[in-house]
């Protein structure tokens, strides 16, 4: 069973995913985190993550670069949203993630473009939603919670910036696919949420 959890930033897709993927047993890949990496690897690099030759440049990070924290901060999620809309960035990046997504027994992948491009052939897909305020308002507390100076006003312009891109960008653009349940986490806690992501999956898949 092929579970493809899409969504924006702090919609809560990466929650549900991993308890989706618990659930079931299934294992577990945030494809954002390759496009985190090769942000960060291009920072590194002292490289341009706007420019698509340095942001290709930046796909042969090495696995280890996947462990570092500061995969998971504001400025790095600004820049895989930047490199993230090479074309030749996405294509470096498929194949791990398609391959991933086939393997024997099933897997459960979040990120924006799965249940479009990645697995189109996925036995469930969620496009997990939530209003900008109430995402802003998750990632200030986990920036918190981690030490991490940032002001609520900070993360909704972030947040708005990168949905635009994400949205408006040529290459597989962030958009429910046409077979995907819309979850609006927005009103709801963790545990509910995962129980509506649950509830929906388990529909679809009867
Ligand atoms: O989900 P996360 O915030 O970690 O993703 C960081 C960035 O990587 C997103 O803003 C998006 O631009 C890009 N991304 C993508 N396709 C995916 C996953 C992430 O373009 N499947």
């Amino acid at each position: 069973m092929i579970i493809a959890v899409d969504g924006p930033t702090a919609s809560g897709k990466g929650t549900i995913a991993r308890a989706l993927a618990a659930h079931y047993g299934l294992p577990h890949l945030d494809t954002g985190l390759l496009y985190r990496a090769v942000g960060r690897q291009c920072a590194l690099n002292a490289a341009d993550p706007d420019d698509p030759r340095a942001a290709l440049v930046a796909c042969a990070f090495p696995d280890g670069l996947l462990a570092d924290p500061e995969l998971r901060s504001e400025a790095t999620g600004g820049l895989a949203s930047r490199v993230s809309v090479h074309p030749g960035v996405r294509a470096a990046l498929y194949e791990r993630q398609r391959t991933f997504a086939t393997r024997n027994g099933g897997a459960v992948l979040d990120g924006r473009d799965i249940g479009t491009v990645i697995a189109p052939e996925a036995d469930a897909k969620l496009f997990v939603t939530a209003s900008v305020a109430a995402r802003a308002q998750r990632r200030f507390l986990e920036m918190q919670a981690q030490g991490r100076t940032t002001t609520l006003a900070e993360i909704e312009t972030d947040l708005a910036e990168r949905d635009r891109r994400d949205r408006e960008r040529s290459e597989a653009p962030l958009r429910a696919a046409d077979d995907a349940v819309t979850l609006d986490t927005s009103e709801l806690g963790r545990d509910e949420a995962i129980a509506a992501a649950l509830a929906i999956v388990e529909a679809r898949t009867a």
